[in-house]
C-alpha cells in the first residue's frame, strides 16, 4: 500500500483554502492509503506564538480535522511535537541542506519581506523540517495546495541527496497530490492572491466563524462595477468569486451566474448571496461538530495518544535505519 503524509500548521482556524487544497484529499486518501496526517506545531514556532496560543491552536486544528471527517481508525492522526524522531532527523538532514538553495525558496523570500524583524534560522530551514515530516514515513504522495509545490521539489532533492551520499535507497521521492490531478489554489475574498490566514480579517472564510460573520465577509468581497460588453473577460476579483462558487455550489448555479455575467445582467448582490448560502450550508454541519469535539477533552486526548504511538513507532523504524546508514553505531 502506498503511503501519504501531510500536515497543516496550527496558526489559527482552518479556512476553505486549507480544506479544498489539502483536507479534502486527506478524506479521500485515508480510505486507500497508509495515511499520516499531522499538526505541524514545530513549524509554527517560527512566528513565536505564546504557549497558550500554540496549545489552543493545536486543539483547534485537531478538532477541525476530526469535524471535517478525518477518522483516527483509518489514518494516523498526530501532533508533530509528539514525535521526537522528527527533530532528530531534522538535525541530521540540515547537514545536507545548503544555504543558497534555502535562501532561494519562495516562501523564505516572502517571509524576509513580510516578517523583516524575525528572519530566524527556523524560517530558513523550514523546507528541511517539512521534508523530514514527509521522508520520516517514506511517503509516496503528499496532498497539498499549489503554494507547497516548491517545498515538495526540495523534499525530493533531500531524499535523492541522502540516498546518493550514502549509496542507499532509503527514501522514496514523494509527489505532490491532488485528487483533481491539478494542485489547487483557492483565491481569497480580497483579490490578493490565495486565501490565507495572514491575508487580513476579511480574506479567508473560516470553518469556525459564526454564520453571520461568514455571510458578511462574502457580501463585502471585492467586485467591480459590472460587465459592460457581452462575454468580456472577468477581472480577477470576479473570477475568484466564481472559483469559490465552483467549489461549494451546484454546477447549474455556476452556469446560471456565468450566463448572467456574459450577457451583462449579473447582479453581484444576488451572486454573492448565492455563494454565501452555499458556503454556509457547506460549513455549518462541520462548524457544529467542531464545537462538540472541542468540548470533549477525553476524546481529544485518546486520539492524540493513539496517533502519537503509531507515528512514533513508524518514525523509530526509519530512524534505526537512518542511524545505521549514517554510522551512528553504538559501542554498548
Ligand atoms: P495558510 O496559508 O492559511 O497559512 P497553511 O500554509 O497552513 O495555510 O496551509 C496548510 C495547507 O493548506 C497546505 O497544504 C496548503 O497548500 C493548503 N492551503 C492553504 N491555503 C490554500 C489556498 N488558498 N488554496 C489551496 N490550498 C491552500
Ligand atoms: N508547509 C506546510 C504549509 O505551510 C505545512 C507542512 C509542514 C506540511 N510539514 C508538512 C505539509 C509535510 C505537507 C507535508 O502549509
Amino acid at each position: 500500500m502506498k503511503t501519504v503524509v501531510s500536515g497543516i500548521r496550527p496558526t489559527g482556524k482552518l479556512h476553505l483554502g486549507n480544506y479544498f487544497g489539502a483536507v479534502r484529499s486527506f478524506l479521500e486518501m485515508q480510505e486507500n492509503y497508509n495515511a499520516y496526517f499531522f499538526i505541524a506545531d514545530i513549524h509554527s514556532l517560527t512566528t513565536h506564538p505564546t504557549p497558550e496560543d500554540l496549545h489552543g491552536n493545536v486543539k483547534q486544528v485537531l478538532a477541525e480535522y476530526l469535524a471535517m471527517g478525518l477518522d483516527p481508525e483509518k489514518c494516523t492522526l498526530f501532533i508533530q511535537s509528539d514525535v521526537p524522531q522528527i527533530t532528530e532527523l531534522y538535525t541530521y538532514m540540515n547537514m545536507n541542506a545548503y544555504l543558497g538553495e534555502l535562501e532561494r525558496s519562495a516562501s523564505f523570500k516572502e517571509k524576509v519581506k513580510t516578517q523583516r524583524n524575525n528572519v530566524n534560522a527556523g524560517l530558513l530551514t523550514y523546507p528541511v523540517l517539512m521534508a523530514v515530516d514527509i521522508l520520516m514515513h517514506k511517503a509516496d504522495f503528499v496532498p497539498v495546495g499549489k503554494d507547497q509545490e516548491q517545498h515538495l521539489e526540495m523534499t525530493r532533492n533531500y531524499a535523492k541527496r541522502f540516498n546518493n551520499l550514502y549509496g542507499v535507497e532509503c527514501f522514496p521521492e514523494p509527489q505532490a497530490y491532488s485528487q483533481t490531478g491539478k494542485l489547487v489554489k483557492v483565491p481569497g475574498l480580497t483579490d490578493n492572491g490565495k486565501m490565507s490566514k495572514s491575508g487580513g480579517e476579511n480574506d479567508a472564510i473560516f470553518f469556525d466563524d459564526p454564520e453571520k460573520v461568514t455571510r458578511k465577509k462574502i457580501m463585502k468581497a471585492v467586485t467591480d462595477t459590472g460587465p459592460e460588453v457581452p462575454n468580456q473577460e472577468k477581472p480577477s476579483a470576479i473570477e475568484n468569486l466564481f472559483d469559490i462558487m465552483k467549489l461549494v455550489s451546484e454546477p447549474s448555479a455556476v452556469e446560471h451566474f456565468n450566463d448572467l455575467y456574459n450577457n451583462c445582467t449579473i447582479r453581484y448582490g444576488d451572486f454573492k448571496k448565492q455563494i454565501a448560502e452555499d458556503v454556509t450550508s457547506f460549513i455549518e454541519p462541520i462548524r457544529n461538530r467542531i464545537e462538540e469535539i472541542k468540548s470533549d477533552n477525553t476524546y481529544l486526548a485518546e486520539v492524540a495518544k493513539a496517533g502519537a504511538d503509531k507515528a512514533k513507532a513508524n518514525a523509530e523504524a526509519t530512524m534505526k535505519e537512518v542511524r545505521e546508514i549514517i554510522g551512528f553505531r553504538r559501542f554498548y
